[in-house]
């Protein structure tokens, strides 16, 4: 089984989600033997913002791409096709400013793409990815699950993951993470408990 992990903090060594997307795919790999990791740092190597350019490469024929256009084409083409060979994916994904990382957005509009991850219909759009399985690590400074606040984070997310067929959706949320020392402790725990615990427990 391949799994896709992916961090967009910005917070290196200080992060909460990386910690903890990290705890996810450790608990994942001690419960299935056979995964094979491939790891994606959306903040060491960031995707550049979905522009012009990038559709202007995608509409050109190969042979008469330029350096730049074949750049971007690559970079979409490897990044969807990154995620269209995994099975499972861990998200982690923080909010900043009410939204997910401008990082992660790159990411999303480089695999939203119709007819490899999603699809209209006459009966309406209908998502491809139903076969594979996600876990999205929500973190934030403050408490936003069920709030209007978290629309444009994790809300977004589930939508997003929804339209492209997404079924198999869990979460790790550790949020309140600046409300201090103590709730931030109380908070990763609590995320750490139920990755050992309702996440993993199987194992
Ligand atoms: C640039 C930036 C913007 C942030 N914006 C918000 C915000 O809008 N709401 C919130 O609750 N927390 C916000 N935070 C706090 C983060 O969500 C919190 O630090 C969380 O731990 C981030 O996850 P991470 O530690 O994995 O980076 C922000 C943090 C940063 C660095």
């Amino acid at each position: 089984m391949k799994l896709l992990h992916i961090d967009s903090s910005i917070l290196g060594d200080n992060s909460a989600s990386r910690q903890l997307s990290r705890e996810v795919v450790e608990a994942w790999k001690a419960a299935d033997s056979s995964i094979e990791v491939v790891y994606r740092d959306l903040a060491a190597d960031a995707i550049s913002h979905f522009s012009a350019a990038t559709l202007v490469a995608a509409g050109t024929p190969e042979d008469m791409r330029d350096a730049a256009q074949a750049f971007e084409a690559k970079l979409s083409q490897e990044t969807l096709a990154e995620f269209l060979s995994a099975d499972a994916v861990v998200i982690g994904a923080p909010m900043y400013n009410f939204g997910v990382p401008t990082q992660l957005k790159a990411w999303i509009d480089r695999v939203a793409v119709a007819g490899q991850t999603f699809r209209y219909t006459e009966a309406g759009p209908e998502g491809l990815c139903g076969d594979k399985k996600v876990v999205l690590v929500s973190t934030a400074g403050g408490l936003h699950a069920d709030q209007p606040t978290g629309a444009g984070h994790e809300d977004f997310l589930k939508v997003f993951l929804g339209f492209i067929g997404v079924t198999q959706l869990d979460i790790v949320r550790a949020q309140g993470l600046a409300y201090g020392p103590e709730h931030r402790s109380a908070a990763i725990e609590a995320a750490q408990a139920q990755i050992a615990g309702e996440l993993f427990a199987a194992a």
